[in-house]
């Protein structure tokens, strides 16, 4: 298995090699080279990152690897090269027009890409596309750009989290380091367990729309079961970080840092303001607020945390602790 893995790695740093040179040294490339540029992106982050470029044909990568007498199947395993259904002898490129992300671990080396599409017709593709769960890629436990993150928190135990790539990399174009990405996916438990051994505090800076705001939200419950510090900053007029930075700059990031709230409280609050001052709607908002506490592990917190919801609802704490054991009874 272990010989199967360095096989991986091998294709997969020549994919890489491969989409670094047909961002920069093919005419294909100029569609990327240009969006680069439109997006502001410094030459030395794409550059330091390595981005590179797919272009639009079904067999790039796949010719290429046939020309280095590659075997192919090892580029299906990399999830590089996608299997027809119709055909099963056929595989075609799985990244295509795309600008391309590549996804380092803690020792350097290529498990993975993200892949941006750089057409214009909004339907049909993904806006970003992932390589599939490898033997040497598990989505759910990495983290992009994790290994400069490490390197970065050594002196600052503090990391921030946002959701997208662009996002990423807009703060090493402003040489902030401390920052890390998911991939396309929720959250999960294993990452958070990441970000807990990697700092002591984690700041959430996802997109300032709706959905940035429920993905933070989700991630709560998370970090209280792992017992991670989780703090929260919101961009406005629906920006996300890396609209924002381009706009303020690092002096307006850390700004919002300096303002950061605790997302526990932060959540808690958005919860009581729906509040719309009746009886029912207290017991409304208990209830809803019951999961949360339900992952609480530490006192201190759980005690603030309540005092907040006691106080906003006029309530007692006790009788709000014996509303969630009455409401655990009626599920039985
Ligand atoms: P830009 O439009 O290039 O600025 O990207 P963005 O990062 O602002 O995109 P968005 O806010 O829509 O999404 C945030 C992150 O979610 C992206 O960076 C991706 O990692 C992921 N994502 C967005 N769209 C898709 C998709 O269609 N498929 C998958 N798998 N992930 C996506
Ligand atoms: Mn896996
Ligand atoms: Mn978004
Ligand atoms: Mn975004
Ligand atoms: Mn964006």
């Amino acid at each position: 298995a272990r010989k199967e893995r360095e096989k991986l790695y091998k294709i997969l740093r020549m994919a890489a090699d491969f989409f670094y040179r047909q961002l920069h040294h093919s005419s294909a490339g100029k569609v990327a080279r240009d969006y680069l540029r439109k997006r502001a992106l410094p030459d030395e982050v794409v550059e330091a990152e390595r981005l590179g470029y797919a272009g639009p044909e079904w067999d790039g990568l796949l010719s290429h690897l046939k020309s280095l007498e590659m075997d192919p199947e090892a580029g299906v395993a990399a999830g590089l090269l996608g299997r027809s259904s119709k055909d099963p002898s056929r595989l075609y490129d799985r990244f295509r027009n795309r600008l391309i992300f590549p996804i380092v671990d803690d020792q350097e080396r290529v498990v993975g890409f993200g892949g941006r599409t750089l057409s214009t017709d909004v339907e049909g593709e993904p806006k970003y596309l992932n390589s599939p769960e490898t033997a040497v890629y598990h989505k759910g436990r990495m983290l992009y750009q994790i290994s400069k993150a490490r390197q970065a928190c050594r002196q600052v135990r503090q990391v921030v989290l946002v959701e997208g790539y662009m996002d990423l990399l807009a703060f090493h174009a402003q040489g902030f380091y401390r920052v890390v990405a998911t991939l396309g996916t929720a959250l999960t438990p294993q990452q958070v367990r990441i970000l807990g051994r990697l700092a002591d505090e984690v700041i959430l800076a996802y997109d300032g729309d709706e959905a940035g705001e429920r993905a933070m939200m989700r991630a709560l419950p998370l970090f209280l079961q792992e017992e991670v510090s989780v703090s929260c900053i919101r961009f406005p007029n629906g920006m996300d970080p890396d609209d924002f930075l381009k706009k303020e700059g690092l002096g307006g990031f850390e700004a919002l840092v300096r303002g950061r709230k605790d997302l526990g409280s932060y959540t808690i609050h958005k919860t009581l303001d729906i509040w719309d001052g009746s009886t029912a709607g207290k017991t409304r908002i208990v209830s809803e607020l019951q999961p949360l506490f339900a992952a609480v592990r530490q006192p201190i917190i759980r005690s603030e945390y309540l005092r907040l919801v006691a106080d906003r609802l006029s309530l007692s704490e006790e009788v709000i602790q014996r509303q969630w054991m009455h409401s655990a009874r009626n599920m039985v």
